[in-house]
């Protein structure tokens, strides 16, 4: 570590230990400007963040951090295309994929943009063809509905975001396969008829085991019922082209993408084919749309307007300052049910890293554990714990100040008082004084009152930001995800972790892959331990 970067933490734990002592009660009462001091706006997004412990002298110690750590010259490095994944020597230039036009984006020096815009016009055609029959079913008829077989970030994205989209969803139905357990797939081709569906393989390397064997499972069930027709009812999206050949997919309908484009950061490739079939092409350069504003904003807003940069920092300051080691994603819309499983293989695989980009213990906390459910559902199961049980979670709550469909309008306000009272309570929380004093006008006798007191007390003092768009569709959609994943960046640049490898999966499926056999075809694999032996033998027993 950089001499700059012990003073910039020194100087971050003396902030810590002096804000600690103060409770967010008395924060306010301190300053009752902190709304419009420690809120920021893009256009109608408001990210609100005063309900954290933090003050300017916090803040600004912060920066000096993001200075000392030189998160401008990664920026730049990171959108110049220069190869930022060292293990793998690749660039990270998923913004090249949205809505650069007239521009060049260079990868290792050579323009990708002429790439990139080729193959969204390809696969944003084929996208409307599939809507409009004319790319049809082997009978002439219309698809009426998509599977799209992937895992990781060949899921997760095109996923929530179809989710997250329903009112702008008038394509076929979509629907996702990505559990290699077989009644993943067998629940989803329930009800479905095999002459009216189109299978998407999408797999970056076409290797995935998960994928690959479920893809051959749904061939297998297409081709009982349209035989040697049913190549034509299947698509694929990866980098492999070799791999997709080999499957014996026709190349009109095979998607390429590029190895800089790292598999959490891939819906904005064909990857989002499932996406641009659902909602069409307009609404999907619409997400795009989305995203490239905030990339605009995170390359060239200052850092005290820069909602990244705080976003990333404030998560700094609850990691590795105040000692959180998770944190709760929750969103107030029942479309983003999926987001916080989104965010969670975003953040988690990205900066779930003990390891400097050099290879070097980092010596302090990284990515926090991501979790989460939409409100208000959350409230009813795991909020206990998050405003009276012994740790302290911080949460990130996001909310759309309209709703979508007017049939929406009546709970909307409910909706929206429900999300603005977690904060509130987590904050401010209430004191046994308040509780005693309420309980005394509610008529209750001293007993009662004791009794009761301190299980209704609530400490108060738990950290929030509230994130708030005017309504989700695909540009605030677009604008949200691209928030996360540059914030996700800001903390990987702090920390210094490499953010786009994911070294962490792969021991899992080497052993995995050793073990096959044995669950195949019997036997005990040599040398293993005793624990998996005997949960093989087990499972190895058909029946007890
Ligand atoms: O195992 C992790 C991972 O490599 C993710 O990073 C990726 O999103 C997922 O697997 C799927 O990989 P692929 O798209 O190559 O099938």
């Amino acid at each position: 570590m950089t001499d700059a970067m012990d003073t910039a933490w020194q100087a971050l734990d003396r902030e810590g230990a002096r804000l600690r002592r103060r409770h967010l009660r008395d924060l306010f009462a301190d300053d009752p400007s902190r709304f419009e001091r420690f809120s920021v706006t893009l256009d109608d997004l408001l990210v609100d963040f005063s309900k954290e412990k933090i003050d300017d002298a916090a803040l600004q110690s912060l920066f000096d951090l993001a200075k000392a750590a030189d998160l401008a010259g990664r920026r730049e490095a990171l959108f110049a295309g220069a190869p930022v994944n060292l293990t793998e020597r690749r660039a990270a230039q998923h913004m090249a994929l949205r809505g650069a036009t007239g521009k060049t984006v260079k990868v290792d020096g050579e323009d990708v943009l002429p790439a990139v815009r080729e193959t969204l016009e390809r696969f944003l055609a084929f996208a409307q063809e599939v809507r409009n029959g004319g790319y049809a079913a082997t009978d002439g008829g219309k698809f009426t509905d998509v599977i799209n077989i992937g895992i990781g970030g060949s899921d997760l994205g095109p996923m929530m975001a179809t989710r997250a989209l329903g009112p702008d969803h008038d394509g076929p139905r979509t629907h996702f396969v990505s559990n290699v357990d077989a009644a993943h797939l067998a629940d989803v081709t329930q009800g479905l008829d095999p002459a009216r569906t189109l299978v998407i393989v999408a797999s970056k390397t076409f290797t995935t085991q998960e994928t690959m064997v479920n893809a051959k499972v749904a061939r297998r069930w297409l081709h009982g019922v349209l035989g040697q027709k049913a190549g034509g009812h299947i698509a694929a999206v990866s980098t492999n082209l070799e791999a997709t050949a080999a499957f014996g997919i026709d190349e009109s309908r095979v998607f390429g993408f590029w190895d800089w484009v790292g598999g959490r950061y891939s819906l904005w490739s064909a990857i989002g084919l499932a996406i641009a079939i659902a909602i069409g092409a307009d609404r999907f350069r619409s997400l795009l749309a989305g995203a490239a504003a905030m990339d605009e904003h995170f390359q060239n807003a200052p850092l005290a307007q820069n909602l990244p940069v705080l976003l990333g920092l404030i998560g700094i300051w609850r990691r590795n300052v105040l000692g959180y080691p998770t944190v709760a994603l929750i969103p107030y819309e029942q479309r983003l049910e999926r987001f916080p499983a989104f965010v969670q293989q975003l953040d988690m695989e990205s900066n779930g890293k003990r390891v400097t980009r050099e290879g070097k213990d980092v010596g302090r906390a990284t990515g926090p554990v991501v979790w989460g459910e939409p409100g208000t559902n959350a409230q009813h199961s795991f909020f206990q714990l998050i405003h009276q049980g012994s740790d302290v979670v911080p949460v990130d709550f996001i909310a759309a100040v309209e709703p979508r469909d007017m049939a929406g309008a009546p709970q909307h306000a409910i909706l929206l008082a429900n999300c603005l009272a977690q904060g509130q309570a987590l904050a401010f929380g209430r004191t046994e004084a308040e509780v005693r004093a309420d309980m005394m006008a509610e008529g209750k006798d001293q007993d009662e009152i004791d009794r009761l007191a301190p299980h209704r007390t609530f400490p108060g003092d738990r950290p929030s930001t509230s994130i708030v768009h005017q309504r989700l569709d695909p540009y605030s959609l677009g604008r949200l995800i691209a928030l996360f994943e540059h914030k996700v960046f800001v903390q990987g640049a702090i920390w210094n972790v490499n953010s786009f490898d994911q070294w962490g999966v792969e021991l899992g499926k080497a052993l995995a892959k050793a073990l096959l056999p044995a669950l195949e075809g019997g036997g005990r694999p040599e040398g293993i331990d005793p624990s998996t032996a005997g949960l093989i033998a087990r499972m190895q027993r058909p029946s007890v």
